[in-house]
């Protein structure tokens, strides 16, 4: 089978293509003929090398797993012996935050690990609903939402900030999305009650109280956000922050008794899966997808991503 294949960790040039066996599948695992992948933050970050604490899960000197890869969407061509859950030619998805190979054109994966998909979805949206919703999901589950309270979403184009305006309006929140005027229309479409410009107008000095901001983007700070917080008012990051200090603003901000910072890390995704499945079951949730690009050109889709101006997803179509 054809596999994307990385060595060591660096820039996108570095991956290049294989001709390697196809997996063989364990006892519990399932083969997947992978159709497509996005390539998101996370692929990227972990490629990358660029952030110890990942690199601690992923290979300190060089990447473990050498195909990339961190979500897909396919259909079953083998069971493992023990697995009852599928059958060949179920059409599924999933999603693993340390990588699970999935940019080569098959997959040998825990049945555990594998799902579903959702029916009236294209295997490019179904696999554009779970890295940027499962990060968007563990946002809004940090804190205790009230339907009617206001929040506002900075960088609501990304896959998280686009999942975290859908989610919210899910939940019956009061949801101002912040972007580009590129993009306003854009993001009109995921139904905000309202859209700010950022180049037009600075949200941290109007005259409006949330309960919370979520920077799904990591490029504001608690400190510019707590003028429009209200007064037991969450600031959460999807970023670290200068000097990781939304690490320890989320420490010692709970015990000043005032506005807060929360810091989520990422579980659960079998949770997130389940979730997400509902809500599209429901056409609650519709997948924000930038554009797709074919298999060979997995290099030019990675150095896309990393200049940081997608809106939602990219997808890789692999077979
Ligand atoms: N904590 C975690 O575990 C975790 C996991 C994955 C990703 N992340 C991080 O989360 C962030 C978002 O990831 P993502 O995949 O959702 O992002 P993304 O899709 O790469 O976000 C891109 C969007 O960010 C907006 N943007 C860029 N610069 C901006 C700025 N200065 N001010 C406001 N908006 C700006 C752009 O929209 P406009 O053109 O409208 O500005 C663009 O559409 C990344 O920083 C990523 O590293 C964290």
């Amino acid at each position: 089978m054809k596999a994307a294949y990385y060595q060591e960790y660096g820039p996108p040039e570095l991956i290049e293509f294989v001709q390697i066996d196809r997996p063989k599948v364990e006892d519990n695992q399932v083969l997947i003929k992978i159709k497509a992948t996005t390539v998101n933050r996370t692929d990227c970050g972990i490629r990358s090398g660029a952030y110890l604490i990942m690199k601690m899960i992923t290979g300190l000197k060089a990447p473990r797993k050498k195909i990339p890869g961190t979500d897909f969407s396919g259909v079953i061509e083998e069971l493992g012996s023990s697995v009852s859950k599928f059958k060949v030619g179920d059409k599924v998805f999933g999603f693993h935050d340390e990588g699970i190979e999935s940019q080569a054109e098959y997959l040998a994966l825990d049945a555990d690990q594998t799902h579903h998909m959702p029916h009236g979805l294209s295997f490019e949206e179904a696999t554009a609903c779970l890295e940027g919703a499962h990060y968007a999901l563990n946002f809004i589950r940090k804190v205790d939402l009230k339907a009617g309270q206001k929040v506002l979403v900075y960088g609501s184009t990304g896959a998280i900030g686009s999942a975290v305006v859908q989610l919210l309006k899910y939940e019956g929140l009061h949801v101002t999305a912040v972007c580009d005027t590129d993009n306003v229309e854009k993001i009109k479409g995921l139904n905000p009650d309202r859209v700010i410009d950022y180049k037009v107008t600075d949200y941290w000095k109007e005259d409006i109280i949330y309960d919370y901001v979520f920077d799904a983007v990591g490029k504001s700070s608690f400190s510019q956000s707590k003028p429009v917080l209200s007064k037991k008012g969450v600031y959460i990051s999807s970023e670290l922050g200068k000097n990781w200090e939304n690490i320890y603003l989320s420490i010692f901000t709970p015990f000043l008794g005032g506005k807060r910072v929360k810091f989520p890390f990422p579980k659960n995704i079998t949770k997130t899966v389940e979730h997400m499945s509902k809500l599209i079951n429901q056409g609650k949730f519709r997948p924000l997808i930038d554009r797709s690009f074919p298999f060979e050109e997995i290099v030019e889709a990675y150095s896309y991503v990393e200049k940081g101006f997608k809106t939602g997803n990219v997808i890789l179509k692999i077979q």
